[in-house]
């Protein structure tokens, strides 16, 4: 397995933050973390998944958990983590965990939006400062790694809301990366294609997708993290982002995108 870029701040009992760590990409890497000799703050809302891949880790890696319940929807989850993670002095956060949808804007509710704000980017922004403060303060080096997805760049129909929060993290990891590089804080997110993950099979999309292994994706966005301020995960999605981005006119870009979108979900686009 290649190392992840985080080998300046690794040593023996060195902890780390993941925030949606059971399931999934979270699952992926947890799993890599863990075989890396990585101690880890475990976040995530489901009891038996995160007890699961707990217990995994602590028997197969001689590893040490801490294990948070939280929705990370809640207002004080992003306390909850940052007292967990200066209890060990952590420092490595990876915000992973996001909430996804596809439907029409317009069928959404407005406690769904806030949800979507809630979980996306509230707690991700309030956490960041904090754990990036945490650092500055204590003189460590240390590493975030906010989970975005390409729809975020290229804002695709029937996902607004998630597009847009994916938007609001790839702009903050932008920005930070160059603000918090004299603290020897490295911030970089990461813009992935489709995921193989339940989460995204739960969309039900149509066709014959190409889907990414999380574990590929999750060891590449490590390898990138500090290095790059946005890294997107596979030569093919970073062929297409290059045609969509800047060889086509905006206007068409968004026409194959919404193409590809509506053959995706037949139904939701009806
Ligand atoms: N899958 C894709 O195709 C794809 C593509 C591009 C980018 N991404 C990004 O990659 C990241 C991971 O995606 P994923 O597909 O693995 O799905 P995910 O829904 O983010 O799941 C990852 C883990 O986070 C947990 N989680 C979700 N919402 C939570 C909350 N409010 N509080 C606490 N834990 C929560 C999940 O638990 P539950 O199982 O209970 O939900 C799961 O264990 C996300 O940021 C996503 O936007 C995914």
């Amino acid at each position: 397995m290649q190392a992840a870029n985080l080998g300046i701040i690794m040593k023996e009992g060195q902890w780390a933050l993941i925030a949606g760590s059971a399931e999934g990409l979270g699952e992926a890497f947890t799993t890599l973390l863990a075989a890396q000799g990585f101690n880890l703050i475990l976040a995530d809302r489901q009891e038996e998944p995160l007890k699961k891949i707990a217990d995994k880790i602590e028997r197969k890696n001689g590893i040490k958990t801490v294990r948070l319940r939280i929705d990370l929807a809640d207002d004080s989850a992003w306390e909850t983590c940052m007292n967990a993670a200066r209890a060990v002095d952590c420092r490595i956060l990876v915000y992973n965990a996001a909430m996804s949808e596809v439907k029409p804007f317009l069928d959404h509710k407005a406690e769904n939006l806030d949800r979507f704000i809630k979980v996306n980017n509230r707690t991700a922004i309030l956490l960041v400062r904090a754990f990036a403060g945490h650092l500055r303060d204590s003189g460590k080096p240390g590493r975030i790694l906010l989970m975005s997805s390409l729809a975020g760049l290229i804002a695709p129909v029937f996902v607004a809301p998630y597009a847009a929060s994916k938007a609001f993290i790839t702009a903050l990891a932008r920005s930070l990366f160059y603000e918090l590089r004299p603290y020897n804080i490295g911030i970089s997110v990461c813009c992935a294609g489709i995921i193989d993950t339940p989460k995204f099979l739960e969309s039900k999309a149509e066709g014959s997708i190409r889907r990414a292994d999380p574990a590929a994706v999750a060891q590449y966005a490590l390898r990138m993290c500090g290095k790059k301020a946005v890294c997107i995960p596979g030569w093919m999605n970073r062929l297409n982002y290059f045609f969509l981005s800047r060889i086509l006119h905006a206007s068409l870009s968004s026409y194959f995108v919404n193409r590809a979108m509506r053959k995706m979900y037949p139904t939701v686009s009806r």
